[in-house]
């Protein structure tokens, strides 16, 4: 790890008060203007730093509250049933006042960023968070598919970026130990990637359970199939295929990749894990945080 640097070594990242944000996606101005965004109490935020499964839990969580979208009725992309916060371009013509209740956001902003009004516990917040070494190999190979980002020349140079912060949403540490050791401000529920891999129907009626909303055992069944990896892959309504060509090189990949909890140990080097294992045990080492990092274990 180096200190940080005046610019990141991704030209397409700046900093901003700590964090790096995508330069054509997002700016300042609208960054701080989030904390006064208007929050229903209805209101559902879906919060993830980026690769922790975050498609999925859209996918989800639209499947739970939308019958059209169980039943087939509604042919509507993702970002569209459960629309970015901070990437306001992606849906530009959506007034966000103007969407019917309940809404459905999603956003990889840092609690720091997060709508002041969150913390009244207005609103439920799910967060969903994976064991980073998983986050970090699938961020690697995200590089080679979004155009918003420049390649690493090869998985050191990654891994030194990551653990610096200078990607999309800055440092894992910080967005997951921000988000969770506030907890008691905001009605949150925690999910974890592999929990949902191991059970992803217990997930499901979790997510009910807290959002209070009742679906029969069909309608879960119709939930957990068309969240199954297998389907999303398949569906381009789900899995994102319908990007914009300049955010995302289509022939290069996809957001659906392999969907497994260990991938980490086909790229990382007995080192890499060594630095990695120390340094996540002076981050997180004082929260009762456990993480899967195999399956099984
Ligand atoms: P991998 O790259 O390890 O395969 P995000 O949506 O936050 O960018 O996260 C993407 C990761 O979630 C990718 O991980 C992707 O394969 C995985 N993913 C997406 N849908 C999934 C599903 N239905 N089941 C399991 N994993 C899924």
């Amino acid at each position: 790890m180096s200190a940080i640097t005046p610019v990141p070594r991704d030209k397409n990242l700046y900093w901003y008060k700590g964090f790096c944000f995508i330069k054509d996606m997002i700016q300042p101005e609208y960054i701080d203007s989030l904390k006064d965004f208007k929050i229903r109490d209805d209101d559902v935020f879906l919060v993830t730093y980026p690769k922790s499964g975050t498609i999925w839990s859209q996918q989800i969580l639209s499947l739970i509250c939308s019958e059209g979208h169980r039943n087939g009725t509604e042919q509507i992309d993702t970002n569209e049933r459960v629309p970015w916060l901070e990437f306001r371009a992606l849906n530009p013509e959506t007034d966000y006042n103007l969407r019917p209740s309940p809404r459905l956001f999603v956003t990889h902003l840092s609690e720091l960023f997060a709508p002041r009004e969150l913390k009244n516990k207005k609103a439920k917040v799910i967060y969903v968070m994976r064991n980073p070494k998983d986050v970090i190999k699938s961020f690697y190979h995200f590089e080679n598919i979004t155009l918003l980002s420049e390649k690493s020349p090869d998985f050191q140079h990654f891994f030194e970026k990551f653990l610096d912060g200078e990607v999309y949403a800055g440092k894992w540490f910080h967005h997951v130990r921000g988000w969770y050791t506030l907890k008691d401000s905001y009605n949150i529920l925690f999910l974890k990637y592999e929990d949902m891999i191991k059970d992803l129907r217990s997930a499901v009626k979790k997510i009910c359970t807290f959002l209070e909303i009742k679906l029969d055992e069909k309608s879960i069944d119709i939930v957990v199939k068309k969240a199954s990896f297998k389907e999303m892959k398949t569906d381009p309504l789900a899995n994102k295929e319908n990007m914009p060509e300049d955010l995302i090189d289509k022939k290069c990949g996809s957001f659906m990749r392999k969907g497994q909890v260990g991938d980490w140990k086909n790229i990382m080097t007995v080192a890499q894990n060594e630095t990695f294992d120390k340094i996540f045990q002076e981050e997180m080492g004082d929260l009762s945080l456990n993480f899967t990092w195999q399956i099984p274990e």
